[in-house]
């Protein structure tokens, strides 16, 4: 998704935004042919006036039918025109720094043309600073916050996980709720930035947020290691009152109001449990929906494409979403007692 605005929004969309991975400064356009072009690209940018000499540089290459045939070559060459910009300038260059540089530039090449950009959010805004505890197979906080968003749920109705892992889906949805700015705990790569604007940027902080609603949250897991985690985190992110945490089975789970919205993200093959246990399971799992949350919005988050032929619920919307390079669908099932059984069900 592209936009353009003031620096005010690019603060505000780091700072608010719960689904972006980054926000990048589009800095430069061009077009090449090999990686003597991509240096001149590089080196035609004024580069000391974006950031300072102190500051630790990365360059990142992305590229989509690239005639290129090395794509360390190209982000070399990259990195060779902004130091030589600075050498020539300021006799010195920066230092280049892999894990945690100050820096971030992001070159996008395609066939023939391409783009630089500055990173404006620094470390990826997936990592609000809650986290405690990995647990198994964690969601990354901004497809969870998404995952959230496209139910449809309303911080007045209950919602529940019932494999709820770490609780990365019950954190993001009780700072939802909460009007809690998802970066307020972290920095952003925009401060590191000769254009940095201290004053606006503590303007757009201390901005005001949606009126906080008091969500009914309720989690449960069959391990207790999970809930270990899942208590973790959720005192880590400030929101562990609004949670109620419980160890349960999901297939034996009890409604916890006469409807809401319950999401479910079981273990999916590739990391967690094995494709003839969870072909046992699903059908299990569709008889306990359809038991236990008549009245209730149910949605499931798997990688596994088997999943609605063997819950043997019909889905009511199946929403295609990526995690990480894996394909996954939110399947959505709306539970009416007696009724959305497929035909040839027990
Ligand atoms: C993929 S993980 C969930 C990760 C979670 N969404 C997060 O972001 O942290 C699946 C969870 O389902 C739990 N689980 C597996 N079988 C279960 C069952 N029958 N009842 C309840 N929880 C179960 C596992 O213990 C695990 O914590």
């Amino acid at each position: 998704m592209a936009f353009s605005g003031p620096w005010r929004v690019c603060y505000a969309a780091n700072l608010r935004s719960r689904i972006a991975s980054r926000v990048l400064w589009k800095v430069s356009e061009f077009r090449y042919r090999n990686e003597n072009d991509l240096y001149q690209a590089a080196r035609v940018l004024d580069w000391p006036s974006l950031f300072e000499l102190k500051r630790t540089l990365r360059v990142n290459v992305t590229a989509q039918k690239s005639p290129l045939k090395s794509l360390e070559f190209a982000t070399l060459r990259i990195k060779d025109a902004v130091c030589d910009r600075f050498r020539d300038a300021l006799g010195e260059r920066p230092d280049v720094e892999r894990t945690s540089p100050d820096v971030r530039v992001h070159a996008f090449l395609e066939a023939d043309r391409g783009a630089l950009y500055l990173d404006t959010s620094g470390e990826p805004l997936f990592k609000r600073g809650w986290r405690a505890d990995a647990g198994e197979a964690p969601l990354r906080e901004n497809l969870a916050a998404g995952i959230v968003m496209l139910t449809g749920w309303r911080p007045d109705e209950p919602l529940l996980d019932p494999m709820c892992g770490g609780a990365t889906l019950l954190a993001e949805a009780a700072a939802m709720a909460r009007g809690r700015a998802p970066g307020a705990r972290r920095h952003f790569g925009f401060e590191k930035l000769a254009v940095f604007d201290t004053h606006l940027w503590e303007t757009v902080k201390s901005s005001k947020s949606p009126a906080p609603s008091e969500p009914r949250l309720f989690g449960s897991d069959n391990d207790e290691k999970a809930l270990a985690a899942a208590r973790r985190n959720l005192a880590a992110a400030g929101v562990e009152r609004w949670v109620k945490l419980e160890r349960a089975d999901v297939l034996e789970r009890r409604a916890p109001a006469a409807a809401g919205v319950l999401i479910a993200n079981p273990p999916y093959g590739e990391r967690m449990g094995n494709a003839e246990e969870l072909a046992r399971f699903y059908p299990r799992l569709g008889d306990a929906l359809k038991k236990n949350f008549p009245g209730w919005r149910c949605f499931v988050f798997t990688a596994d494409l088997r999943l609605p032929k063997l819950i043997r619920l019909e889905p009511s919307a199946r929403t295609p979403l990526w995690n990480g390079a894996l394909e996954c669908r939110l399947y959505a099932f709306n539970i009416v007692s007696g009724r959305h059984r497929r035909r040839g069900g027990p």
